[in-house]
């Protein structure tokens, strides 16, 4: 008697980057996808905007999302057309018809991640590639380090950034020319706002978070700084001291409090985390049983991120995938009030070139008790003008905004102070 292969039906929603290369890949690597899954994985449609647009696809179109939802032969729906608002009501109806759902929407997951877990119930929801395209950090989470508390976890959690930070560190080039350079090559989009100020990595870290602490955090409670204001003299003070400059993601846990915050970080350069270049992404987590352990891949792309999308979808043709494990609220733990958070800084500032202004910043750090560790002071070609260039030792947050404000006000200060925390750990 030969044994009957069965069929996983798949609708998505969403045809562009991520979901044609799911349609190829499951297409081309077939055989091994069916041998690993042990049914057919088999897409009966499509959701687009635009049915008339060329693509490298040929599977059947709608315009209708519900076309797919509520069809009887699907069994997984696959939502890969981004965006918050139309994404959860995709994903919510899905859940609530019982279907399961896999998700690459990081955005999406940032604000309701918590709310369709309820939703879901025992409904398996996949979302490995929301976070770092094809590395697998969710599973890693999820099932590798699921005997070890957390304690802390930090990375490079966005492509299009590091490169165009890798770009000003190697070929000293200025952030617009750098983030022209990500444009031209496809790394940038258009509009990469969310790459740029942080809110794309710390969407991820909110993802990452709930997994390895229970915490229901969202953007607008945590601190992400993205990395638009770094100018070459930050590059050339980095260096000086030994530091690469990295846009972190970065959560820790202290008794029973989670730190979480996105900004550019300055990292000792021989730190592993300081060595992933170019549109990579790397990311180090600390377990209190394994110790550190460390992922990296690329962080984005339709292949890397469909190849993330398929390992979802062949867990739950398994009948093996859990539940969102990690995205159940833990009672016992806090986010950390942002002034609460400690770091060492680094301060730019623009000052007029005479005496006695270096006495006035050094009253204001005093009266705010912050200590200078290391202190760099550069001319400017405009007349008069000076550039100094500073570090800290550690202080906390709510002492740096106090400083910052005060050192606004002094007229010798030409402009906006700027700051970037030193990751010393
Ligand atoms: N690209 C990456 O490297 C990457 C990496 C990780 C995660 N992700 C995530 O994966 C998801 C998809 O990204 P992508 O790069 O593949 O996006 P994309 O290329 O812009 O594709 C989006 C698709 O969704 C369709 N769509 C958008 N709004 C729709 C609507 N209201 N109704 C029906 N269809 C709609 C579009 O239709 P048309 O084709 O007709 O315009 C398009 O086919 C996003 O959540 C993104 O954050 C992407």
């Amino acid at each position: 008697m030969t044994h009957k292969i069965k069929n996983l039906n798949i609708g998505i929603i969403g045809v562009g980057t991520v979901g044609e290369s799911v349609v190829k890949i499951l297409e081309e690597n077939r055989e091994i996808i069916r041998a690993r899954a042990g049914v057919n994985l088999v897409v009966k449609k499509g959701v687009v905007k635009n049915p008339n647009k060329p693509r490298g696809v040929n599977i059947p179109l709608s315009t209708d999302i519900d076309d797919i939802i509520y069809d009887p032969q699907i069994d997984v729906v696959v939502e890969l057309m981004g965006g918050v608002d139309t994404a959860y009501i995709v994903a919510k109806k899905t859940l609530e018809h019982k279907k399961s759902l896999v998700t690459a929407n990081k955005a999406m997951l940032a604000y309701h991640r918590y709310e369709l877990q309820e939703i879901a119930g025992a409904t398996p929801i996949g979302f490995e590639a929301s976070v770092c395209g094809g590395i697998p950090i969710i599973k890693a989470l999820k099932d590798g380090l699921s005997a070890n508390h957390i304690l802390g976890l930090k990375g490079i959690l966005n492509g299009t950034s590091n490169y165009i930070l890798t770009q000003m560190i190697q070929n000293n080039q200025d952030f617009h020319t750098a983030l022209l350079k990500a444009q031209q090559l496809g790394y940038a989009e258009a509009d990469p706002s969310l790459d740029i100020n942080g809110g794309d990595a710390g969407h991820k870290l909110l993802i990452l978070a709930s997994l390895a602490y229970g915490i229901d955090a969202k953007p607008q409670d945590i601190l992400i700084e993205g990395i638009e204001s770094i100018s070459t003299d930050d590059i050339e003070f980095a260096n000086e001291f030994g530091y690469a400059i990295k846009l972190l993601g970065i959560a820790k846990k202290q008794n029973n409090e989670i730190e979480l915050r996105v900004h550019p970080t300055m990292i000792a350069k021989d730190k592993m985390i300081a060595k992933i270049e170019g549109v990579m992404n790397g990311i180090s987590v600390i377990g209190d049983r394994v110790g550190e352990t460390l992922y990296y891949g690329a962080g984005a792309g339709g292949e890397a991120t469909a190849s993330a999308v398929i390992s979802d979808l062949i867990e739950i043709a398994r009948g093996k995938s859990s539940l969102m494990l990690g995205f159940e609220r833990s009672p016992q733990i806090n986010l950390k009030p942002k002034a609460n958070i400690c770091s060492r800084y680094y301060i730019r500032l623009a000052v007029d070139d005479k005496s006695g202004v270096l006495a006035q910043i050094a009253s204001i750090l005093t009266q705010n008790a912050i200590s200078i560790s290391t202190f760099l002071q550069k001319e400017i070609k405009q007349k008069n003008t000076a550039k100094i260039l500073f570090s800290t030792h550690t202080t906390t947050e709510y002492a740096i905004k106090n400083a910052i404000d005060d050192l606004k006000k002094l007229d010798s200060i030409l402009s906006e102070p700027y700051l970037i925390r030193i990751e010393d750990e």
